[in-house]
């Protein structure tokens, strides 16, 4: 090959997706795919898409309409749609969009090389199979990451059905991948330089393999010389078992950080979200997290203007957010999707969906300050992770996953540092290094 091709992919959705869209461009690479920033200069543009609400979904059309251009001025230009969207929708993709050549659904993707082959005679190809081989035996060896924090997918998929959403639909069943790969694709990650995992799943607390559960994977993960932090994520309430617990008190790596989406505060509507389980069980569980490492920090999803929401239930979710105290939330308004059982109901008005999302960020904006503030003259760990916007300065995650600035003209990315928070922005800490 004379000049390698140029790919350039666009993320949407989830961390999960990104983890993908990594794997993806590895996929490619293997065919002499290098990563374009630029998509004027790309061979192959690449949409890894989340069907998750509406926006989201609509997002991805309006951006392939705006690819038309660049279609016109390069007829070779080839134009894929992978993840939840590709999953969804399929064929209508290609049907919807003549200038799209691939739609490739996110348990297919390994295939991906074979595919865009049989688009260069002109044909338009579909794959949304949930197949029987396991993609990541197809996919090549991780390659240098992006940088001192990776992600590592473990789990993939959901069982849970909760009454509004499309994951169960998209990604297939729960599926978990098996303990000796993943030590191995950690261990490849930490010899690359790698120091910060994060496990990913859409139920990640859900893996189990050869009877240890997650709180066993990650005490064997910790084992792993070079490697100085873990963290999961996306938790569900009902998956948090007690060796999972236990190990946030007795893990130091595992970092005091815990996602865990409750949705709702209301019983009525929990029930409604076929999410099985109660206020009152999330607020127990959150004590015994709490027991087991006290200065956790919590953050949170919520769905606002689910069907059948009265002001009663959402008093009751505002009612959850004081009692927990959380360092920061995910909050949406109420998105119908197609094929989910909620979608059937009938919807609030988008006035109140409006009026109750704003009060509940309202909320939650005053407690993530509060847990900023708090950091104030506390030392914690900092892991940079690139240089700041002014000379001298470092950017990483502090133990707690804020992002922190530090002034540190000796500073290199992948430094892990002792570090005391001295100020407190709306969306980042300040801190002085210690000890050097
Ligand atoms: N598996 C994870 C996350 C799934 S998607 C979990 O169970 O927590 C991330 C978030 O998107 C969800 O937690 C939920 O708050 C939100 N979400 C999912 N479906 C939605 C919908 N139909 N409308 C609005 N928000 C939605
Ligand atoms: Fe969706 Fe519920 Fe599964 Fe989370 S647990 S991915 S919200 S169905
Ligand atoms: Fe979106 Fe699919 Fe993730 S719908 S949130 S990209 S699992």
């Amino acid at each position: 090959m004379s000049e390698a091709r140029k790919l350039f992919i666009k993320t949407y959705g989830c961390q999960m997706n990104v983890y993908d869209s990594e794997r993806m461009a590895e996929a490619l690479g293997a065919k002499g795919y290098v990563l374009t920033e630029v998509a004027e200069e790309a061979d192959m543009v690449l949409l890894n898409t989340c069907h998750i609400r509406e926006k989201a979904a609509e997002k991805v059309y309006s951006d392939l309409g705006r690819l038309r251009p660049l279609k016109t001025a390069k007829p070779d230009l080839k134009i894929g749609v992978a993840g939840c969207v590709a999953q969804a929708e399929g064929e209508e993709i290609l049907k919807r969009m003549p200038l799209v050549d691939l739609v490739v659904g996110p348990q297919s993707y390994h295939r991906l090389p074979d595919m865009l082959e049989r688009t260069e005679g002109g044909a338009r190809v579909v794959d949304t199979d949930f197949p029987e081989e396991d993609k990541f035996d197809h996919l090549p060896e991780r390659k240098a990451t992006r940088g001192p924090a990776a992600f590592l997918t473990v789990q993939e998929g959901c069982d849970k059905f909760c009454a509004f959403c499309v994951v169960p639909y998209t990604r297939g069943a729960e599926v978990s991948r098996p303990f000796a790969r993943l030590m191995a694709e950690a261990r490849g990650l930490v010899e690359k330089g790698v120091r910060e995992i994060t496990l990913l799943g859409q139920n990640v607390n859900a893996w189990s393999n050869d009877g240890r559960g997650l709180g066993g994977l990650i005490r064997e993960l910790a084992r792993i010389d070079g490697l100085e932090r873990l963290r999961y994520t996306t938790s569900h309430p009902n998956d948090m078992a007690d060796d999972l617990i236990e190990a946030h008190g007795a893990e130091p790596k595992l970092m005091p950080y815990l996602h865990l989406p409750v949705q709702s505060g209301s019983d009525r509507i929990l029930k409604a979200m076929n999410r099985k389980h109660t206020a009152e069980h999330y607020l127990r569980l959150v004590e015994r997290i709490r027991a087991a490492r006290p200065d956790i920090l919590l953050t949170s999803d919520f769905i606002v203007g689910f069907p059948g929401e009265t002001e009663a239930d959402f008093e009751a979710t505002l009612d959850l957010i004081r009692a927990v105290g959380f360092g920061s939330a995910f909050s949406f308004k109420y998105s119908a999707r197609p094929g989910t059982p909620a979608a059937e109901k009938p919807e609030l008005p988008a006035e109140v969906c409006d009026a109750r999302l704003q009060r509940l960020q309202a909320l939650v904006t005053e407690q993530q300050r509060a847990a900023q503030v708090a950091m104030v003259g506390r030392e914690v760990g900092v892991l940079y992770e690139k240089a700041g916007r002014l000379p001298g300065q470092m950017v990483g995650k502090s133990d707690h996953l804020h992002a922190v600035h530090v002034e540190d003209p000796a500073g290199r990315v992948g430094d892990l540092v002792r570090v005391r928070i001295t100020a407190s922005a709306p969306n980042s800490l300040a801190g002085e290094r210690l000890g050097a």
